[in-house]
């Protein structure tokens, strides 16, 4: 009875029990040891996936201006800073390519050339790291396209199906190449069905399949488009007509629905911190293994205040990540993640 009161109080003069001061929340809180004993959310090495931006050329790197401390790496240093992830115990990698403004055109021909860099990539990583590591590629043609969209332009609009076709050949070549994820980006409707699939069909059954189920428009992949050079491509143009509206969290859970009704084995929610709220409605209506995607913005947001000197770096990137734990993640994609487990390591 006293508990029920606690949650739901009668009038203070009808309560039966004292709470305060018999009831003091700061007692959990006094120490250190305290704290790590009623602690509801840890993170761990295992709860990363690490994005990494891959160029041409050998033994080349490249800052990205907007993501301080990112580097797009040459396929042999990105192999070797694989190795160096397995040691860190982070489970998978995430690979994009900056692709050669030369070899991209209207139709995304590169996205289905079984000798493109991410193709190249996935085989040099795997000979270096074995199956220490899983390896996730994109699946979407933005960086393959010179209008930087994510589909086919037919008459001044993305098309569907036909964007679909050329989806499920740039998965099959990816799984060819040896990759362990596929990861449909695009949000063109159907996509994880016909993925799965030509998969199934092909040989690929071993394959995992992680939806960006719910992917919004939105303006905070800025930077993420600089460091793959689709942001000159994409121009002013934009992806409302295929990726969410900010506004709206039902429709998330249909498109989550869909997603796992059509053979996903992962889900994911992107952007990460403003949708913390779909996060969390998205883990508690489906218990599937979901997945959040800190992205280029917000991690551009907390470098550059870090930089100003107006947040703590080291502190507000562990908080930020803990947060997308307590909302139900079971691993986010982060630029932080090796230096994050190199931390976690340290203890
Ligand atoms: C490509 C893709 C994007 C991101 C991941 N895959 C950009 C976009 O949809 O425009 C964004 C990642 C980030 O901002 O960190 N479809």
């Amino acid at each position: 009875m006293w508990l029920k009161n606690l949650f739901f109080p009668a009038p203070a003069q009808t309560q039966t029990k004292p709470q305060f001061p018999c009831i003091r929340m700061r007692r959990t809180r006094q120490a250190d040891w305290a704290r790590r004993m009623v602690r509801e959310s840890r993170l761990s090495a295992d709860d990363l996936i690490w994005p990494i931006f891959v160029q041409e050329g050998s033994g080349q790197r490249s800052p990205v201006a907007s993501m301080p401390g990112v580097e797009r790496l040459s396929v042999d240093l990105a192999a070797a800073a694989c190795a160096e992830a397995a040691d860190l115990g982070i489970p998978a990698i995430a690979l994009f390519p900056m692709v050669d403004p030369a070899r991209k055109n209207e139709e995304a021909s590169e996205a289905v050339n079984p000798e493109n860099l991410v193709c190249r990539a996935v085989r040099a990583i795997r000979k270096e790291v074995g199956g220490s590591v899983g390896i996730m590629c994109d699946v979407a043609l933005d960086p393959y396209t010179s209008h930087g969209q994510d589909g086919l332009l037919r008459g001044g609009e993305i098309v569907n199906d036909e964007t679909v076709s050329l989806l499920v050949r740039q998965a099959l070549v990816q799984a060819e190449a040896g990759c362990d994820i596929v990861a449909p980006s695009d949000m063109m409707d159907g996509r994880v069905g016909a993925i799965r699939a030509a998969l199934e069909d092909k040989g690929h059954s071993r394959v995992l399949l992680m939806a960006y189920a719910a992917k919004y428009a939105s303006a905070f992949y800025g930077p993420f488009r600089d460091a793959v050079g689709s942001a000159s491509s994409l121009g002013r143009g934009d992806k409302k007509t295929y990726q969410m509206d900010p506004g709206n969290g039902d429709e998330a859970l249909r498109e989550v629905a869909l997603d796992i009704g059509e053979g996903a084995d992962m889900v994911m929610v992107k952007p990460g911190m403003p949708y913390l709220d779909i996060l969390r409605r998205v883990k508690d209506a489906f218990g599937m293994p979901t997945f959040a995607y800190q992205v280029s913005g917000e991690y551009a947001m907390l470098r550059a205040a870090a930089a100003q000197g107006w947040l703590d770096w080291d502190a507000v990137i562990m908080e930020s990540l803990l947060a997308f734990k307590r909302a139900g993640a079971d691993g986010i994609l982060t630029y932080a993640a090796p230096e994050i487990a190199r931390r976690l390591k340290q203890g």
